[in-house]
């Protein structure tokens, strides 16, 4: 399909310009003002109100995960039309294995999940235990296109990994010149912390919050950069959410290591408020690391503006009201998650650039172009540039809404966001050249790709 996109702002990481688009066979093949095209166009779209920006990279979801409540409620389909539909068209998940399960035979089996998928996607794959297979299984992994990894310092009993273990994967990793992203809370603290509650019977959702404390995520910070810098291994911490966190991570950074770190639009949106409450209410927001307090908020911002923080991941991993009811007794039976992928642009369009606290560049860098470049997909992904793949949001500044669980896409019958205004929705998401949104409808027929990565 052949598509002129005439009069758009585009809006890359770099600049802001009035130019013509034109996409063929899924690239973008022209740029330029008043672009005379010889030929043949299907479709013109007429942008002169819109605003245009590389398609969206959510570089932490969790599709159909599995827990002991069930899989997380969205899976490939129904979370890609969500991401879709707020202007992601790239998604990277998790591939992790049962113990014992070899890393390459996961993630083949997750990839066959993931064809469901309406965007394209890749994976983190998360060695869960360290034996005598797991760097040749890596490094197997790295051949078959994924230059990334997960570790878990939480959730210790399930996927977490003991010290021993974390030193082994990031200097296989660091060796074979790749990325560990982690889950930076000191797992053994919080399960004594969540077993000294639970005993005193309080069972209730905000005794997660309380058994998760700000000094236990930057405690697991502080020791991974150190690992990591023994090892010489690049590390991307996910979803940070503490004030304490990101000291000690601008500090590495201004040493010269390579550490990046991810937000989520919860932790910059949303506060510990949230648990108080009957559990109905304050159910939602079990998630990990917890809800914050203000003061995080403010020094997460105020990261993402010194560029400390370089993405903004949603974490997407929703789950129903019924399945989160398995905790209705013990805080710690309720599956840890939320939704968000749907919102993760227009809440960032709203509360950061229309607040002026974040520029349409630095939009578009902590949406789509740094997650390109961390993780190997730049400039294919996140730059609209003659030759990139033509993943385009076009996007209508001026459209309100209102967040709820009765207009999201997600299969999900919670919504954290419930109530949220915000301005600017995508008119239209074309991804390797389709459309895939028009005015607010989903109309796409074509799958999604893995996305081979290269180190
Ligand atoms: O609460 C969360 N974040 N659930 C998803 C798994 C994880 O820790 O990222
Ligand atoms: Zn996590
Ligand atoms: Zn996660």
């Amino acid at each position: 399909m052949n598509i002129l996109i005439k009069n758009g702002t585009i809006v890359t990481s770099k600049k802001t310009e009035v130019t013509d688009i034109f996409i063929s066979n899924g690239k973008v093949l022209q740029l330029g003002k008043s672009l005379q095209i010889t030929e043949k166009t299907d479709k013109i779209i007429e942008a002169g109100q819109f605003l245009i920006f590389p398609g969206g990279i959510d570089p932490h979801v969790h599709m159909e995960l599995p827990t002991p409540a069930g899989p997380s409620s969205d899976d490939f389909n129904t979370g890609s039309i969500a991401a879709l539909m707020g202007g992601t068209t790239t998604l990277l998940d998790f591939v992790t294995p049962q113990k014992g399960e070899p890393l390459p035979e996961a993630l083949k089996k997750r990839t066959m999940e993931a064809e469901k998928s309406y965007c394209d996607y890749s994976f983190h794959v998360s060695p869960v235990e360290w034996t005598d297979n797991t760097e040749k299984e890596i490094n197997e992994c790295i051949k078959a296109g994924i230059t990334s990894f997960k570790v878990y310092m939480a959730y210790k009993g399930a996927v977490g990994l003991e010290d021993d273990s974390l030193k082994k994967v990031l200097n296989a990793v660091g060796k074979a010149g790749g990325l560990v992203t982690i889950h930076c809370e000191s797992g053994d603290e919080i399960e004594e912390l969540r077993n000294k509650y639970f005993s005193e019977g309080k069972t209730e959702p905000k005794y997660h919050a309380l058994s998760r404390p700000a000094e236990l995520e930057a405690k697991a910070v502080q020791k991974i950069i150190n690992f990591a810098k023994e090892a010489n291994c690049a590390i991307y911490i996910v979803h940070v959410s503490a004030k304490k966190s990101l000291e000690i991570i601008e500090k590495a950074q201004k040493k010269g290591q390579k550490v990046y770190a991810e937000t989520c639009p919860h932790y910059l949106l949303l506060d510990d408020s949230g648990y108080e409450g009957d559990f109905e209410s304050t159910v939602k927001y079990v998630i990990s690391p917890p809800l914050r307090k203000k003061d995080d908020q403010e020094a997460l911002w105020k990261n993402i503006q010194k560029r400390i923080v370089s993405t903004v991941g949603t974490d997407h991993c929703p789950f129903h009201l019924s399945q989160k009811s398995a905790g209705i007794n013990d805080f710690r039976k309720i599956p840890n998650g939320a939704g968000g992928v749907e919102h993760r642009m227009s809440l960032l369009f709203t509360y950061g650039v229309l607040e002026k606290k974040i520029s349409l560049n630095q939009f578009v860098n902590i949406t789509s172009t740094n997650a390109a470049k961390i993780f190997g997909l730049y400039p294919k992904k996140g730059e609209i540039a003659i030759g990139s793949d033509a993943d385009l949001v076009i996007w209508n500044p001026k459209t309100e809404n209102t967040i709820s669980t009765a207009k999201h896409h997600s299969n999900c019958d919670l919504e954290i966001y419930n109530g949220f205004k915000t301005i600017g929705i995508p008119e239209f998401v074309i991804a390797n050249g389709e459309i895939k949104v028009e005015k607010g409808e989903f109309v796409s027929e074509s799958r999604g790709k893995f996305l081979k990565r290269i180190i």
